[in-house]
Order: C-alpha cells, then sequence, then structure tokens
C-alpha cells in the first residue's frame, strides 16, 4: 500500500469498527490521518479501538452532517473514506428518523462538502449486502435487484447512489463497497443492535448462552475485517474500481450455527440453543444471503485472505486481552 505513504486520508466513522481499523493501517501505510466521530451512543465508536496509534491520527469529535465542518476537514485530503454510519437494522425501525440522519444526511454532507472543496479527493463509502433484500438467488451479484426490507437498508442503498451520481455528475472518484457481516477486533460486542457477531463474540468469552434465532441454519458470507480494510484501501487506489458499487464477501459461506460452533469451539466454553424468532427481528428477516465478489476479484484482485476460524481466532485473542474496554 505504497500510494498511501503521504497522503492525506480523512475517515468519518474512525473511532468505529472498521474506521479505527483501517485508520491503523493506513498509519502504518505512512499516510496522515484525520478521523471525524460523534461517538453517538447507539454505534460502535470507542476511543480506545484507536489506542496504537492515539499519537499520530487528529481526532474531531463532531457530527458529519455538519457542512461547513466537513467542508473544512476536506480540503487539501487525497481520500475520505465516508464509513460514518448506523448498522442497526432493528433501530432503524424503531428511529427511522436518525437513522436517515446518519446514513442519508451524513454520507451526503461528506460527499457535498468534497464537491464545493476539493474534488480531486476520492470517495470510498460502505455499503451493504442489506440493499439487496431477501435474495431470489444466490450468492448475490450485482445485478440482483435491491430491495431492501428494512429502513436500515433503504438508507443505505441510497446513501451508497449519492456516490454514483457524484461520479455521474461531477466526475468524481467515489466507489461503495457492499459489505457483509464483517467481525475482528474493535467490533461493539455489548449488545445485539450491531447485529448478532459481536455479541455471540462477548457471549462465548464470557461461558453464556448464545440464542441463535431461527433454525441456525441460514448461510452468511463473514468477513474478517483486515480484509475488508484491503478492499476499502483498494478502491482508494485502483483507477477501475471509480463510480461502481462492489459486494464483498467472505471465502465461502457459513451457517449461522456454524459460525457459533467454530467460536465455542476457539473459547472451550459457553453453549447455545435454537430459539423462535422474536416479532422485531421476525418481519426484517432475509434468511439465508451471501454474495459473490467475482467482480471486485476480476477488476482489482482482491479475495478474502483470512479464514474464519482464523479470525475468530485472532478476535477471541484481543477481546481476551481488552476485554476492559470492551465489556
Ligand atoms: N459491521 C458490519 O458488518 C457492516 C456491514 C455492512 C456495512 N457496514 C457499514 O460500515 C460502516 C462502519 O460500520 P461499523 O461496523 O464500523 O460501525 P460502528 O458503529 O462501529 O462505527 C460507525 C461509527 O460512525 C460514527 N458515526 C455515526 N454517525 C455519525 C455522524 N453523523 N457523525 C460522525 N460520526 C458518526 C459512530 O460514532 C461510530 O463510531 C457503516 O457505514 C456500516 O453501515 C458495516
Amino acid at each position: 500500500m505504497d500510494e498511501y505513504r503521504g497522503q492525506k486520508v480523512l475517515i468519518t466513522g474512525g473511532l468505529g469498527f472498521i474506521g479505527s481499523n483501517l485508520a491503523i493501517r493506513l498509519v502504518q501505510a505512512g499516510a496522515s490521518v484525520s478521523i471525524i466521530d460523534s461517538l453517538a451512543p447507539s454505534c460502535g465508536g470507542n476511543t480506545f479501538n484507536i489506542n496504537p496509534v492515539r499519537n499520530d491520527v487528529e481526532v474531531t469529535e463532531a457530527d458529519c452532517c455538519d457542512l461547513d465542518l466537513m467542508r473544512r476537514l476536506v480540503r487539501g485530503k487525497s481520500h475520505v473514506f465516508n464509513l460514518a454510519g448506523h448498522v442497526s437494522h432493528t433501530e432503524s425501525m424503531k428511529d427511522p428518523f436518525n437513522d436517515v440522519r446518519m446514513n442519508c444526511m451524513g454520507p451526503l454532507t461528506a460527499l457535498e462538502a468534497c464537491k464545493l472543496e476539493n474534488r480531486e479527493a476520492r470517495v470510498i463509502y460502505s455499503g451493504t449486502r442489506q440493499a439487496y433484500g431477501r435474495p431470489d438467488v444466490l450468492p448475490l451479484v450485482e445485478t440482483h435487484p435491491l430491495r431492501p426490507v428494512d429502513v436500515n437498508g433503504v438508507n443505505k442503498m441510497a446513501g451508497e447512489w449519492y456516490h454514483i451520481v457524484y461520479n455521474r455528475a461531477y466526475g468524481m472518484w467515489t466507489v461503495s463497497l457492499r459489505l457483509v457481516n464483517t467481525f475482528g477486533p474493535r467490533q461493539l460486542v455489548t449488545d445485539a443492535r450491531q447485529g448478532f457477531v459481536g455479541l455471540f463474540i462477548r457471549k462465548a468469552i464470557d461461558g453464556e448462552e448464545i440464542q441463535i434465532f431461527g433454525d441456525g441454519q441460514q448461510l452468511r458470507g463473514f468477513n474478517y475485517v483486515d480484509d475488508v480494510v484491503d478492499a476499502l484501501l483498494i478502491a482508494g487506489i485502483n483507477e477501475k474500481a471509480k463510480g461502481d458499487y462492489f459486494n464483498l464477501g467472505g471465502p465461502r459461506p457459513f451457517t449461522i450455527q456454524n459460525f457459533v460452533e467454530s467460536l465455542l469451539r476457539l473459547t472451550g466454553r459457553g453453549s447455545f440453543r435454537i430459539v423462535p424468532f422474536p416479532e422485531e427481528n421476525k418481519s426484517i428477516d432475509i434468511g439465508s444471503v451471501y454474495s459473490s465478489w467475482a467482480k471486485y476479484n476480476f477488476l482489482t484482485n482482491w479475495a478474502p485472505r483470512v479464514s474464519l476460524d482464523e479470525g475468530l481466532a485472532h478476535t477471541v485473542e484481543y477481546y481476551q486481552r481488552n476485554k476492559s474496554h470492551y465489556w
């Protein structure tokens, strides 16, 4: 990643799970990193996340919906990783207006700031496979219709399409990657609002019972965070990705039960039980879902490199070592 040496990079949501892993990698690559993060209470932001590089990054604790502030922050930046957002599907149904603010207004403000101040900045967006909704066929490919089943999926889809529109209308370098269930160090693990992955990891480490909704046979394409960071970095340097959207995905799909069994094997503690879906989850459930990342691989050579077992081993070790900062 020599291309990032000496570059000035802004990460929105950089104290969160994926943003902080990206910030650490960029500092290691020799970039000058700035972060804007509001530490929104229902998100995964945590100042400890950037502990290894805390003296090397400039942090602005503020809301990226503030256009004047964003105009100042994007000036002179080579790259803007537009990651600030709200991950929770159930929360988006309870408070849809907050989800619009975090998943539409935030990303759009960053784009508009770049349009007004710095059209040369390369803007990389973290989209989601949730925009597809319930799949007609698997694996999901980028030509599959977008039919989100929850407010989060609708707003994240809009967030993505602002980026595509700003490329087509203003010629800006924008890319959207459609992430799948991502796991790894620095993820929020205290509750299920961010999805089941972090919560299951905490329960397995604590030796508690994990409840799997449905029958446990739903397939997912889990991505270790380092692979996602690689994909984000590539999107900022490979011209072929410009103006387009791409699926990410794990090496192969696993059932949610497989995921839990691997986790329990690693921690040597805890148990699981299959339980019926609670009503609030059932109405927005998408069944089995995993994505083909062939399009991104074809254009950029990106491929996930970390297996589920290897990624889980790093993750469990990280939380065991840093438990007090996450529990
Ligand atoms: N984690 C996943 O599995 C996953 C899957 C698909 C897409 N994504 C997307 O990746 C991005 C990062 O997700 P994450 O898992 O790191 O979540 P996270 O909650 O850990 O991080 C998001 C960060 O954004 C910040 N933030 C939110 N709104 C903000 C605002 N208006 N101004 C400033 N900061 C704000 C939060 O404080 C938080 O630190 C999100 O856009 C999410 O939709 C994540």
